[in-house]
């Protein structure tokens, strides 16, 4: 089983370093792509030179700062030419343990999608003050309900997918940005009938830079899980009246 994962980066110089260093050490066998978006802190010089002592590690870099979905897709892209089986997402901030990564590894073998949950049992958010935890529960609840996902975490951003998964996914249709990504990829993946299997992770707060979380990207979430849920219903409805 041929394993990258996927590290998206805006202005992580300080925490990319560790991340790696513990991926690397956690799980050897995995190769690492980091993409950039051209940060102004040097995070990716710092990546180009490490691809270049690391044979497992992988820099794209991308020259504007376009979100989170597109940093993925274009990832997800350079591992499904190349071959890998399995496509994983972690992001650099010391948010998600890469200590946990081979649990969520092991699930794959029966899955189509693992997410690293925080709220099954054993999961847990570390040193989120309790608005954030609010915005998050609030941020996964409305999405799992409107679409009908019998999921706890939908947001999460510490997955593995299966390179089937995607290849039968229509990428360049995925529009998402922020963290709404992350539900537009779980809904696509049910729709498509694969098998979801969540398991428990230990999700803490970053201890250096900055969270790229904004209005904006709620709102971005928001008003399309709003727009999928309501076009969900009316198929439905379409269907039941034979239109
Ligand atoms: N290349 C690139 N471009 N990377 C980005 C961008 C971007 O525009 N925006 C964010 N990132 C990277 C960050 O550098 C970090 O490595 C990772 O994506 C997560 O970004 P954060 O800004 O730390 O996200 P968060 O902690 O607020 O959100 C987390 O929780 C969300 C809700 O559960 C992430 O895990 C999300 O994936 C998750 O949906
Ligand atoms: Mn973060």
């Amino acid at each position: 089983m041929r394993v990258l994962t996927i590290i998206p980066t805006y202005n992580e110089a300080e925490s990319l370093p560790g991340t790696l260093q513990r991926l690397r050490t956690s799980v050897p066998e995995s190769d690492v792509l980091v993409v950039d978006d051209n940060s102004p802190d040097g995070t990716g010089v710092w990546a180009d030179a490490q691809a270049g002592k690391d044979e497992h590690v992988f820099v794209l870099h991308r020259q504007i700062k376009d979100g989170l979905g597109g940093a993925y897709i274009a990832g997800f892209r350079w591992g499904l030419h190349r071959d890998y089986d399995v496509l994983v997402e972690m992001d650099a901030d010391g948010s998600h343990q890469p200590e946990e990564l081979p649990r969520l590894l092991q699930a794959i073998d029966s899955a189509d999608l693992v997410i690293g949950s925080r709220r099954v049992p054993g999961g847990k958010v570390v040193n989120w003050p309790w608005h954030r935890k609010l915005l998050s529960l609030g941020g996964s609840l409305y999405p799992q309900i409107l679409l009908g996902l019998r999921l706890t975490d939908v947001t999460a951003g510490f997955r593995a997918y299966r390179a089937t998964t995607l290849e039968d996914m229509d990428l360049s249709a995925i529009q998402s940005k922020g963290y709404g990504f992350q539900v537009d990829m779980t809904f696509r993946t049910a729709r498509l009938g694969k098998r979801i299997v969540e398991v428990p992770i230990t999700f803490r707060e970053r201890e250096f830079g900055e969270s790229k979380m904004s209005g904006d990207i709620v709102a971005e979430a928001f008003t399309n899980v709003t727009k999928w849920g309501i076009a969900a219903r009316a198929q439905s409805l379409g269907r039941r009246f034979g239109r």
